[in-house]
């Protein structure tokens, strides 16, 4: 595996931004604004991550996704740590499948009080919603 380095996504990078969303069924990342991307020494896009403020102010991890080639390489744990970063206080939503991502990296299981009310409305809504699972985690409790 090459070395890989995370920088913002532009403009011209959201069509395969919001691809790599769609093949893991996640709706899409509105625009650039807080899309970060894993890229390889190529230009390549291993991953992205999608870093949301919700209403009421907390900062949210709505999707991270690494293409399924590049997985186990540590790609999404960097993606994380860098969202860690400049959010050091991160909630999410995990999928039931993706819940000892979370754990490995260091996220505590949080209450749903933490979470910002619109998302589990989303996660209520969700067709899915019968065998997601969904689980609420915090990076700071
Ligand atoms: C979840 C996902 C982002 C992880 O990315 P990744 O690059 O494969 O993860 P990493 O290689 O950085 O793994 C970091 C750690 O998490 C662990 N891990 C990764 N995926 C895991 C999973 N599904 N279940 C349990 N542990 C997992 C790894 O073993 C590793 O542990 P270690 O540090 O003890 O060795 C990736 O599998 C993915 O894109 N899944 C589909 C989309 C998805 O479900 N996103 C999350 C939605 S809530």
């Amino acid at each position: 595996m090459k070395q890989f380095e995370i920088a913002d996504a532009s403009a011209s990078d959201m069509d395969a931004v919001n691809n790599l969303f769609d093949s893991q069924r996640f709706p899409p990342a509105p625009g650039k604004e807080g899309v970060r991307l894993a890229l390889d020494g190529d230009g390549h896009m291993l991953g992205a991550i999608y870093v949301e403020t919700a209403p009421d102010g907390s900062d949210n991890v709505k999707t991270v996704v690494v293409n399924p080639e590049y997985r186990g390489l540590g790609v999404g744990a960097a993606l994380m740590e860098d969202a860690l970063r400049s959010h050091p206080d991160l909630r999410l939503v995990s999928r039931g499948v993706s819940v000892g991502f979370y754990e490995a990296i260091g996220f505590k299981r949080c209450t749903w009080d933490d979470i910002d009310p619109q998302y589990k409305a989303d996660c209520d809504s969700c067709e899915d919603l019968p065998t997601c699972y969904p689980v609420p985690f915090r990076s700071a409790l």
